[in-house]
């Protein structure tokens, strides 16, 4: 028994804030932005918008891709780093909107960038245990609320969005392993203390929430490394040969991370889906939202290998290989 992704699906919000619009908040340049990270845009949430909010369209979407109903959904694993509230989870609050099946499992995960890697590694346990007949995961974040808008070092860097995949059983090979990693000794290169207002928009003063800090250049070491060696030990893990690989979707925090990661695997930036230009860094969304922008715009097919990626804050790290 295998777990299968039935359907895509994402949401971004309509506000789009460019590097343009970051020269004149702070001490930046368009030419510094894109040279260091590949971004030229991001989407910000409006002040009224929370996680779930961005995070139901997205979910609407996959199940409508998966042809199932709401009702149908059992399982519901919420990945984000920036819950509506410190409790009920966000999981739990998508499913009364949604109008699943009341009394199915409805739990977060917070892993930062990676915590789309770590529901997914999660739901694809249940499924082909035989525990979830419909498992809906979800990747959702408004990063903009922890984001400390007069540090130019992180505040060019995230963004808001949310993506979501419906998992279902299959006899036929679908998600063929995953890979979950973390090393807490990192925990001071990549953090954001306390808990998350829910009333602070992206022009809010940063003293008095809590905001994210990173160490950059550090981080950017040690994600390279590490994301070197989870592909490999997906690929040996399945006995196949990097060559087999149709398309990679990473983790989309920065185009150098990214490049470094094809170029381990020998891939041409072709076989890349790449969305960091438009969407910036949207933490535990960016892998489902960059999945299904490549499914929709056609480039994914079904039967394709495809090798999904991501490292967070913690810090965590993973990677699934999928036959969609
Ligand atoms: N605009 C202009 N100058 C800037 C900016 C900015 N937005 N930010 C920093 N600088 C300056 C610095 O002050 C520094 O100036 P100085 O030399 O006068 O001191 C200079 O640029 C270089 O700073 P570095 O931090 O060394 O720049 P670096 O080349 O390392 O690039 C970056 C910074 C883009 C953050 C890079 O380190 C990176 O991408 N790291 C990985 C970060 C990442 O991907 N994090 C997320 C992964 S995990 C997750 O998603 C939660």
């Amino acid at each position: 028994m295998y777990s299968q992704i039935a359907g895509t699906g994402s949401h971004l919000p309509e506000r789009i804030l460019t590097n343009h619009d970051l020269e004149r908040m702070m001490d930046t340049t368009d030419e510094w932005i894109r040279e260091r990270t590949g971004i030229e845009r991001r989407r910000i949430a409006a002040d009224h918008e929370t996680t779930v909010d961005l995070a139901e369209p997205a979910a609407r979407r996959a199940i409508e891709a998966a042809g199932v109903q709401p009702e149908d959904v059992d399982f519901i694993v919420f990945g984000t780093t920036t819950p509506d509230y410190i409790f009920p989870n966000c999981g739990a609050l998508l499913q009364h909107r949604l109008g699943c099946r009341p009394g199915g499992a409805a739990f977060g995960v917070e892993t930062a960038c990676s915590g789309f890697l770590y529901a997914l590694a999660i739901a694809d346990k249940f499924v082909r245990a035989g525990e979830s007949q419909c498992a809906l995961v979800v990747g959702a974040e408004t990063m903009s609320r922890i984001t400390d808008w007069t540090d130019r070092s992180t505040a060019v860097l995230f963004a808001d969005g949310a993506g979501a995949v419906v998992l279902r059983p299959s006899s036929e090979p679908g998600i063929l392993s995953t890979h979950l990693h973390a090393d807490g000794q990192y925990k001071d290169m990549l953090y954001c203390p306390g808990a998350v207002p829910r009333e602070t928009g992206a022009h809010a003063g940063s003293r008095h929430k809590p905001v994210i800090r990173m160490t950059g250049n550090e981080v950017f070491k040690v994600a390279v490394t590490n994301l070197g060696k989870v592909v490999d030990e997906a690929l040996q893990a399945n006995n196949l040969d990097r060559s087999a690989i149709d398309w990679l979707v990473p983790h989309q925090a920065n185009i150098r991370i990214i490049q470094a990661t094809a170029r381990k695997l020998e891939l041409p930036m072709e076989r890349v889906v790449v969305t960091v230009q438009d969407h910036g860094n949207t933490s535990t969304a960016s892998v489902p939202l960059a999945l299904d922008v490549g499914v929709r715009d056609g480039r994914i097919k079904r039967g394709d290998l495809l090798l999904l990626e991501a490292f967070g804050g913690g810090v965590t790290w993973g990677a699934a290989l999928v036959r969609f």
